[in-house]
């Protein structure tokens, strides 16, 4: 197979004959890995590894109005194959936010996809608000999964009219032009339900999945784990959840863009979301072991991809929804007893 590299100049894959580009609801990229909310800051740890500007995007942690301690500890907790986390939504709040994170990730000419959380829809209307004309913010991701405190604490993720409020909100508050994406939990019994509310109130894009709800209790101390009792469990644990919530969700939304993420750790990993739908991936808790993941992930994937004859990435989208095209071979021993060789099995848009 010829050599493929990455040119860190452009951020593209220069793969012979394999166009990596994506477009997320008209917004382009010249390739469909980015980092994954709260795994990676605002990309400033990451950038002295590799140079950020290399991948899709860069995914903030998501950011409150206020700033915020985040909740107590310990908040992380090991678990087979996946990590329990209970940081809370810790961080600066939107003003430095803007000040320091974003202005650097638009001087660094990175593309910067801000996640925003809120308490109540009026929080994210701010948000998105103070958004607007941003230089470097190319696309927002709406945190759903998180309390809404106007009602007992019900995650707007989990219940359609509230997801679809928060939607709403957002949307008419930011700019056109910029794709707004809602991140959905998987914590729900109809993931597909809560995707349609969130595209019928004005959603551009989905994002699947967040971390699923989880507990750790210490056998030592015979106490929980972590000091906010539950947290979030994320890693390659999930990814099977993560297939099955893209597969769902592009089968009751064909046209939708997808940003799918869960337990990526190699581009095989990322593949599999690919063909389950996903427009594009993140790579989230691989991270923490190996800052350089994002990139590798992006080789590997960019590899895998030619090595099974794709031209361009978006070819493997949502391809294992379509069934095979059976070739019938041409019998090179039509009088004979010999077998004719095993097909090999394409696809409808394969090129
Ligand atoms: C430590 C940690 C912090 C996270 N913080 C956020 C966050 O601020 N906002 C958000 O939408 N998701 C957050 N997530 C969820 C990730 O973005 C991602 O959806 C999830 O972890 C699944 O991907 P992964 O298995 O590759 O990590 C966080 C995950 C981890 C592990």
């Amino acid at each position: 197979m010829t050599e493929m590299v990455l040119r860190p100049t452009t951020g593209r894959v220069a793969a012979p004959a394999i166009d990596m580009s994506t477009t997320l609801a008209g917004a382009s990229f010249p390739n469909p890995v980015f980092t994954a909310s709260g795994c990676a800051a605002a990309g400033q740890e990451l950038d002295q590894f590799f140079d950020i500007t290399l991948l899709g995007g860069v995914v903030t942690k998501s950011i409150m109005l206020a700033a915020r301690p985040g909740r107590a500890t310990p908040r992380m907790a090991e678990t087979p194959s996946g990590m329990l986390n209970s940081i809370g939504l810790q961080g600066p709040g939107i003003e430095a936010f803007l000040d320091k994170d974003l202005s650097w990730l638009a001087s660094r000419g990175a593309r910067a996809v801000v996640s925003i959380a809120g308490g109540s829809v009026e929080d994210y209307a701010k948000l998105a608000q103070k958004l607007r004309g941003r230089p470097g913010l190319v696309m927002i991701e709406v945190n759903i999964s998180c309390p809404n405190v106007e009602d007992r604490g019900q995650v707007f993720a989990c219940d359609p009219q509230a997801a679809a409020a928060v939607v709403q909100a957002v949307k008419r508050a930011t700019a056109p032009g910029i794709p707004v994406f809602a991140k959905l939990s998987p914590d729900v019994t109809d993931i597909a339900s809560i995707a349609r509310a969130c595209v019928d109130a004005g959603a551009d894009g989905l994002s699947l999945i967040n971390t699923l709800l989880g507990m750790v209790i210490d056998t030592t101390t015979m106490r929980p784990a972590l000091g906010g009792v539950t947290g979030g469990l994320s890693g390659p644990a999930i990814r099977p959840v993560a297939v099955r919530c893209v597969w769902q969700v592009r089968q009751a939304l064909p046209d939708i863009p997808i940003l799918g993420m869960g337990g990526i750790r190699t581009g095989l990993d990322a593949l599999e979301l690919v063909l389950a739908g996903a427009n594009a991936v993140s790579v989230g808790t691989t991270v923490f072991g190996d800052p350089t993941a994002p990139v590798r992930v992006l080789d590997e994937l960019a590899r895998a991809l030619v090595e099974r004859g794709f031209d361009r990435f978006e070819e493997a989208v949502g391809l294992a929804h379509r069934p095979p095209v059976s070739h019938v071979p041409e019998d090179p021993d039509p009088v004979g007893d010999t077998p004719p060789p095993a097909p090999p099995v394409r696809f409808e848009g394969q090129a």
